[in-house]
């Protein structure tokens, strides 16, 4: 890939004011991506994908199934040509199967790994290396699985092949749809049924997926079910725009008098709109369009104007389906009138960066009133500063700060922005192109 980001310490120096307008389509959804290939992957028959994200994560993916012996062409502007090798047709990979940044291929394929006849090892970078795999480990080594871990639960993840699976009822301690899709990928190989039952709604781009690649499921409430032994059958996928990577420029519209952003092609998945919930009820403008069905996902286009916001208790039944998208929605509650809470929000101590402590720090160095607590924020709207702030090496962290600029009264510089190429690759020029104004260094 041509990537003009590339480099690893890039800073994002960002001008403040201006405002947002056009319309653009921001890249393929991240989760869909991934899962894109790794079903393409284990279907029989060939699977053309378009709108693929071509971003480090989901390359990521490709990449390991490609060690895996998966003949995979692409991508070229988004497409891909999967030829899957069926459920059982993996071959074991050189070496140990590196996955950068990404916590949803680690877990997702640790999952479907559990049942292959051969032995792999699964690493990641710093930032992966520190994230807790016990939460699929557990149910995993519950269906008969053997992964060894560090003993602190993270990676680097051992996976022994040749291990007979069995079917489980899991209840999910927390609510994630990467465990959830762990124990489904590893129930496709286990005797008997597989259940997991969640706490409350997670994205549902596995079970949705599935069902397109003709695997029956059994959907009940809280509860979903599949028998093991089945097939997967090849077919097309076309990817939405990722609500995740929208939601920049749905607050930078929202925040910054003068906006006006329509996003093209954007999935709308119920399981992900809490951001657009939250955002309405803080009083923004934004309307949802020609809504419509590609192949069984919700997608829309998305209209965002500038409105004054003001603070809300954010509801918790929001909380997972926004999960992603707070380190933008923290940058409107700082530019909303009075005080934003977030709380149940403990899983995002535990993502690329404690998203909780790095946006609370990141805030206050521009000077806005943000207490971090165990398990959410409290945000007092105000005036943002300039000032330099860390982004972790998170991508979202980066992207939400480098918003934050344009209602600040004298430029952000943001360090550590070279992961915005996991989830968004050329995210300063499309900012750019809508009125930003950030320079990449
Ligand atoms: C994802 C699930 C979420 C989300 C992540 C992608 C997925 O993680 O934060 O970016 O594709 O399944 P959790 O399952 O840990 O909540």
């Amino acid at each position: 890939m041509n990537n003009p980001q590339q480099g690893k310490k890039l800073v994002f120096r960002c001008q403040p004011g201006g405002c947002l307008k056009g319309e653009i389509r921001v890249p393929g959804d991240k989760s869909i991506s991934h899962r894109s290939i790794m079903l393409g992957s284990l279907a029989e028959g060939t699977t053309h994908i378009k709108g693929f994200l071509e971003g480090e994560d989901a390359i990521a993916t490709l990449n390991a199934f490609r060690a895996m012996g998966v003949k995979i062409d692409g991508p070229v502007n988004g497409k891909i040509t999967v030829q899957g090798v069926g459920l059982h047709g993996l071959t074991k990979p050189q070496g140990p199967v590196d996955l950068g940044n990404s916590g949803t291929s680690m877990r997702l394929i640790s999952g479907l790994l559990a049942g292959q006849d051969f032995d792999t090892t699964l690493t990641g970078d710093k930032s992966l290396s520190s994230r807790p795999m016990k939460r699929i480990i557990d149910p995993l080594s519950q269906m008969g699985a053997d992964i060894e871990s560090t003993e602190g639960g993270t990676p680097p993840l051992r996976i022994k092949g040749t291990q007979t699976l069995n079917g489980i009822e899991y209840q999910m301690p927390m609510a994630s749809a990467q465990v959830k899709s762990s124990v489904l990928l590893a129930g496709l190989y286990a005797k008997g049924t597989t259940c997991v039952t969640e706490p409350a709604p997670t994205r549902d781009h596995t079970e949705r997926m599935l069902s397109g690649f003709g695997y029956s499921l059994d959907r009940q409430g809280a509860k979903v079910c599949l028998q093991g032994g089945g097939k997967l059958i090849a077919t097309d996928i076309d990817i939405p725009g990722d609500i995740s990577s929208a939601t920049f420029f749905i607050v930078g519209a929202a925040i910054t008098p003068g906006s006006d952003v329509t996003l093209m092609h954007v999935g709308i998945n119920p399981t992900r709109i809490g951001v657009i919930n939250i955002l309405r009820l803080m009083g923004a403008d934004i309307s949802v369009d020609n809504e419509r069905d590609i192949g069984g996902e919700p997608v829309a286009d998305i209209r965002v104007r500038s409105s004054d916001l003001h603070g809300i208790v954010i509801p918790l039944d929001q909380v997972p389906l926004a999960i992603d998208e707070f380190p933008a929605i923290f940058i409107a509650a700082a530019c909303a009138q009075g005080e934003t809470v977030l709380a149940g929000a403990e899983e995002l101590r535990v993502k690329e960066s404690d998203r909780i402590q790095v946006m609370a720090d990141a805030l206050t160095n521009v000077g806005v009133d943000a207490q971090p607590t165990p398990d959410g924020m409290v945000i007092q709207g105000g005036a943002i500063q300039g000032g330099e702030v860390d982004s972790r090496g998170d991508h979202r962290i980066a992207m939400a700060m480098s918003i934050a600029a344009l209602r600040s009264n004298a430029p952000i510089t943001i360090n550590d922005c070279a992961n915005v190429n996991t989830s968004f690759p050329g995210f300063a020029e499309k900012a750019n192109n809508l009125g930003h104004n950030i320079s990449v260094k």
